[in-house]
């Protein structure tokens, strides 16, 4: 590779914007870690006339994909456009050209990774997608490099930043005395008004976006191809103030949380739902804006990754990690990547793990019957409290099996007027 590594940007929103003011400011600082000068040549947009946060010279955009691809000059091509497609094709354009491709898409990534990163060895090229899982946080390069000594026993993250925002959101308005019935939808506005959530939000908060991060990072701790077909998902539109009020109460925090976790019998189980856990866990203090990523494994122990999941510089910081790992080691592995090897997945009803549940029913007769099989499991019960409208009681159940439990819950939410909340508790290893 020559002296000068020359790039191809296909995005300037958010990510790119960010990655072209850090080229910019930290130029002189790659160049002395690299021995390379990274140029710029082509900046790929939809409308090269809209307003942008981040100044783009004019005679670098361009519409034309052919162009930021094929030019023969061009050793990098970095994709921060995000979506499918048109993304995916010009990634794979880009490999079949011989171009190395580094990219912040969980979407491409989560769906299309195997064909993608075998491609890439056949071409000979790196593809590196670190800014995919946690913006900033290096926690893909950490599993495949200063922790790859260990066999890695539970990976729990938050990698959802919005919706850690609207929980955290949720919990504010509560101090402050605002009603819990309308906790979530103002939070979610607010995370809108701030830029944290789109206009349609499903993505992250039906947990899409986790789990697609989900799936890229249970490949890489556990070195097994992860299907996104394979990973549970849950959102957090279900979830009622009432809930982070009890929360509180039973002094725990309630995070939408990512688990991936190797079962005794070797099938790994990854995962995405709401989740209540201890104060001591590292992942409470994880508050807002923010993603964490907690490791186990049998030589380190434990490890926790706590910073800046989204925006410009802190996802830009971690392209600019990998364009450094290209720029000084374009050649891929000789071995196969051991993420893309099969293996066993477990479905989340193979688990067993303890239960909150919150019953409201619209009085206390009605509330016995709801009881009855949550008495026969051995579960501890609060006290029941009148609400303005009905009587409501939590519980907190021993371990019990997945699937068993929630075809009992199912019955349950039969109960005409019977409402009937449950949350996972996340458990020791
Ligand atoms: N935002 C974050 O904090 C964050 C964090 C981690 C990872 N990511 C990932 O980074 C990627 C980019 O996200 P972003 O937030 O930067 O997105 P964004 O602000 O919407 O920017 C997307 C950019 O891509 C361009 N673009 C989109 N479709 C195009 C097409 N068909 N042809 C040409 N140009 C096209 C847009 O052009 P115009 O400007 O002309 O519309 C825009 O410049 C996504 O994969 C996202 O998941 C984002």
């Amino acid at each position: 590779m020559s002296k000068i590594l020359r790039l191809s940007i296909l995005g300037a929103g958010t990510v790119g914007g960010g990655v072209l003011t850090l080229l910019r400011e930290n130029a002189d600082l790659l160049e002395a870690q690299t021995g390379k000068r990274f140029e710029v040549r082509h900046v790929l947009v939809r409308n090269p006339d809209k307003p942008r946060a981040v100044a783009v010279p004019p005679k670098l955009l361009t519409t034309d994909p052919q162009r930021a691809l094929c030019d023969p000059k061009v050793h990098v091509v970095l994709e921060l456009m995000g979506g499918l497609e048109p993304a995916r094709t010009l990634i794979r354009d880009a490999l079949q050209a011989g171009k190395h491709v580094i990219t912040a898409n969980k979407l491409v990534m989560a769906v299309s990774g195997d064909e993608l990163l075998r491609l890439a060895r056949q071409r000979g090229v790196r593809l590196l997608y670190e800014a995919s899982v946690a913006g900033s946080l290096p926690i893909l390069d950490a599993l495949q490099g200063a922790l790859a000594g260990n066999r890695i026993q539970r990976a729990v993250g938050i990698v959802n930043s919005t919706t850690n925002f609207i929980l955290r959101e949720m919990e504010r308005a509560l101090d402050a005395g605002e009603p819990a019935e309308t906790a979530y939808t103002n939070a979610l506005q607010k995370a809108q008004q701030n830029g944290y959530a789109e206009a349609d939000p499903t993505s992250d908060v039906e947990g899409y976006d986790a789990q697609y991060k989900t799936a890229i990072l249970a490949r890489l701790a556990f070195l097994q191809y992860v299907p996104l077909e394979s990973v549970y998902r849950e959102g957090i539109t279900h979830l009622s103030g009432r809930d982070l009020l009890w929360a509180r109460r039973l002094n725990m925090g309630l995070k939408l949380l990512s688990i991936s976790e190797r079962l005794p019998d070797g099938r790994l189980c990854a995962r995405v739902h709401p989740t209540l856990i201890p104060r001591e866990c590292p992942l409470y203090v994880v508050r807002g804006a923010f993603s964490g990523v907690w490791l186990q494994g049998n030589g380190f122990q434990e490890m926790s990754f706590h910073g800046f999941g989204a925006g410009a510089r802190a996802t830009a910081s971690a392209v600019l990690g990998d364009l450094i790992a290209v720029a000084r080691s374009p050649k891929p592995p000789r071995y196969e990547d051991p993420s893309l090897r099969p293996g066993e997945t477990a479905p989340i009803e193979s688990l067993s793990m303890r239960y909150f549940v919150r019953l409201v029913a619209p009085d206390e007769d009605a509330l016995r019957t709801l009881r009855e099989p949550l008495h026969l499991l051995g579960a501890e019960f609060h006290p029941a409290e009148a609400l303005e409208q009905g009587v409501e009681q939590v519980a907190l159940t021993p371990p019990v099996n997945e699937g068993a439990f929630q075809t009992q819950i199912a019955r349950l939410r039969e109960q005409p007027d019977a409402t009937v909340q449950v949350i996972r508790l996340l458990s020791a290893v």
